[in-house]
């Protein structure tokens, strides 16, 4: 058990999620990092919090996990539901078990994570924050990754769903929609001169984002800096989405 305010991080082993866990862990919370890679634990010993390996496609594994943080640390105040995976493939032939596989993590995995945190904090009057990640990808589309964009178009409105729902109880539900943003999900990007080139000639910054860019976005959602913010999604884009185009 801690005295201070917990936060579980999804996807928290790198990249985005881990960025997500130093803020918090900055801002005073005790930070629970969950990821399905094994790197978790050190990165979770790094931030003196925990670490856990929990499959956020997996409705068994999601809940046990939550039973299991309230038992050894209590209850969670602030849930980042951050892992997310693209899966690109043709749009003509894309598998149907990628297009699940995806919507499984990315929308179904924050859905019932999103539901579990707010039973408990329904349950004991915690008046809890929950930041979803979303994407620039819920509003604008690349046409390799069709399950993705669908699945964060779906968080944008799972999100302000959960804020309505719970809006009665103080618990504030909120996105936040990177642009490109380094990390190993941009390594295929970053490799690739030409396309790298093409993202930034889209990005009016002129500069992939950094995880501590997005991190530090999540953590002022997370706080009472944010106090009557609820329902909405951030675009933390270097610009991108006020793009038309330039001459
Ligand atoms: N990097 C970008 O440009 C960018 C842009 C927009 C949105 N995002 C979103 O940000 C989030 C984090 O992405 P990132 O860039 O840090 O990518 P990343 O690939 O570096 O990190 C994703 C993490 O999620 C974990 N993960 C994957 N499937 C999981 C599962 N089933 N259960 C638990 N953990 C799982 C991975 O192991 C990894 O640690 C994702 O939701 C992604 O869609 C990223």
């Amino acid at each position: 058990m801690t005295d201070k305010p917990i936060a579980l991080i999804s996807g928290a082993a790198q990249g985005i999620g881990l960025a997500c866990a130093n803020a918090l862990a900055d801002d005073g919370y005790k930070v629970i990092l969950a990821d399905i890679k094994e790197t978790v634990m050190a990165e979770a010993e790094q931030l003196d919090g925990a670490g856990y390996i929990c499959d956020f496609s997996d409705v068994d594994a999601i809940k046990a996990l939550f039973d299991m943080i309230e038992r050894e640390h209590g209850p969670v105040s602030a849930l980042v539901n951050n892992a997310g995976i693209a899966m690109p493939g043709d749009f003509l032939s894309y598998d149907l078990d990628a297009f699940d596989t995806v919507l499984g993590v990315n929308l179904r995995g924050v859905f019932v994570a999103t539901q579990r945190a707010a039973q408990t904090m329904v349950a004991k009057g915690i008046e809890g924050a929950i930041v979803n990640m979303s994407s620039i990808n819920a509003q604008v589309a690349i046409p390799a990754i069709p399950a993705y964009c669908a699945s964060k178009g779906g968080v944008m409105q799972l999100t302000k769903v959960a804020a309505l729902a719970l809006a009665k109880n103080n618990i504030r539900v909120n996105a936040v929609g990177p642009g490109s943003i380094d990390t190993e999900m941009m390594a295929g990007v970053n490799a690739n001169p030409d396309a790298f080139k093409t993202a930034m000639s889209r990005t009016p910054l002129g500069r992939p984002g950094g995880a501590k860019e997005i991190g530090d976005v999540v953590a002022f959602l997370c706080s009472s800096k944010a106090s009557y913010v609820t329902g909405e999604t951030i675009y933390v884009d270097g610009g991108r989405l006020g793009l038309n185009y330039t001459c």
